[in-house]
């Protein structure tokens, strides 16, 4: 079966090939690389053995689109490509909604021409907005918060239209929580382009000497240490999620085509509780600062997972250890990301 990554040369999406190619699919990848390197494809090939077909493309041009799903003949799509800054997105948002919504709308428009009409979207935790409870499930209300999120929200909804106006469509929507960790190889992993916004990454690269210290926002939430609560979920464990719901959407009866499921752990972390983990896998000790909160950031926010458990036999199984050290390793053999050969 040959599946097309949209957004696979990036972070998550370089991890679900690998996950694609061990289970013995084929993978196209097609990415315009504004957010990746092209680097990331080499080392896939050097992880797996495989030929990966890359197409630099780009997921408004319909016409590529429909090209490389005829020519490779795809059955299937897994859909990472977009942009995720949230800052950026409150800035530009009119740069959000032409990328992530206009761009998806190329896409279903261009496998619609082409005959396919199985998707796994990326959704996000971020669709719940500020959580009424915890931990969320999939019946919490949803709405958004920023334009990075209403894009999301306004996909999964043209999604749900989508399957409600023609059985042959089926969509899986993965419901993010936090995403750390990289592949045990260590020649894969999360490369961000200037200073880190998340947590892990910023961390990491405080930890390796790059940054001087982290700025912990805000130390008198309603939580266990008064620092912010987060499910983190190792990217292996959360792409395994992605084979697992494409498996589970293959067996989908037509006209039940549509779900939407969360992939995180159920575990909530604070961010002291993060830092102490990552000083015990690297062994490094990592300097903080306590600084506001940061605008938009809620206190906690964790999953329910029996749901994805049931519909797609799926559950996490690394905990915080595997997830720095991983995240260690990765960034001590590239500590300038994929911008210099790994050792
Ligand atoms: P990433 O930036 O590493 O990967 C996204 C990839 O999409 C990049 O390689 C980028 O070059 C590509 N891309 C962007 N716009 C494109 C376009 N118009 N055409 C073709 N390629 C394009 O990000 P990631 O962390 O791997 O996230 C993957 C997906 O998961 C995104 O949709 C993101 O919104 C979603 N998500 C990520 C997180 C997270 O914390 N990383 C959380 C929830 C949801
Ligand atoms: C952020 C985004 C969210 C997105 C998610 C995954 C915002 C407001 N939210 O969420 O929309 O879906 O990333 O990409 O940007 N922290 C620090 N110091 C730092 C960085 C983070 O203390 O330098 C804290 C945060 O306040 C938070 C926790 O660490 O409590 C995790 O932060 P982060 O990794 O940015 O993830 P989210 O806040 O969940």
């Amino acid at each position: 079966m040959t599946i097309l990554i949209t957004g696979g040369a990036g972070f998550i999406g370089s991890h679900c090939c690998v996950t694609f190619l061990e289970a013995g699919h084929d993978v196209v990848v097609l990415d315009n690389l504004t957010n990746a390197n092209s680097e990331s494809i080499e080392r896939l090939k050097e992880i797996t053995g495989r030929n990966i077909i890359f197409e630099h493309a780009d997921i408004r041009d319909q016409d590529a689109l429909e090209l490389i799903l005829r020519q490779h003949r795809c059955e299937a799509v897994i859909h990472f490509a977009g942009l995720k800054a949230v800052g950026e997105s409150t800035q530009a948002p009119l740069l959000y909604y032409d990328n992530n919504v206009a761009g998806t709308v190329r896409l279903l428009s261009a496998m619609d021409n082409c005959g396919v009409r199985d998707l796994v979207f990326s959704s996000s935790a971020t669709v719940y907005g500020d959580p009424k409870f915890l931990p969320l499930t999939e019946e919490h209300p949803l709405s958004a918060v920023n334009p990075y999120g209403r894009s999301k929200l306004i996909i999964e909804e043209m999604l749900r239209d989508l399957s409600a106006s023609d059985p042959k469509w089926r969509f899986a929507i993965l419901r993010y929580f936090n995403p750390v960790g990289a592949h045990e190889s260590g020649l894969i992993g999360e490369d961000p382009l200037g200073i880190p916004n998340n947590l892990m990454p910023f961390i990491a690269q405080v930890a390796t000497g790059r940054r001087e210290n982290l700025s912990i926002f805000g130390n008198d939430y309603d939580t266990h240490d008064g620092t912010g609560v987060r499910d983190y979920i190792h990217v292996t464990d959360l792409v395994d999620g992605h084979l697992r719901a494409y498996e589970a959407l293959k067996t989908r009866r037509k006209g039940d085509g549509c779900f939407a499921v969360n992939l995180g752990t159920g575990t909530g972390y604070s961010v002291l509780d993060m830092v102490r983990a990552f000083e015990r896998a690297s062994n490094k000790k990592i300097e903080y600062e306590f600084a506001p909160r940061r605008f938009g950031d809620v206190a906690a926010c964790f999953a329910e997972t029996s749901l994805a458990e049931r519909i797609i036999g799926w559950k996490a199984q690394k905990g915080l250890d595997a997830m720095c050290r991983d995240t260690w390793n990765w960034v001590c053999k590239n500590p300038n990301g994929f911008s210099q050969p790994a050792e």
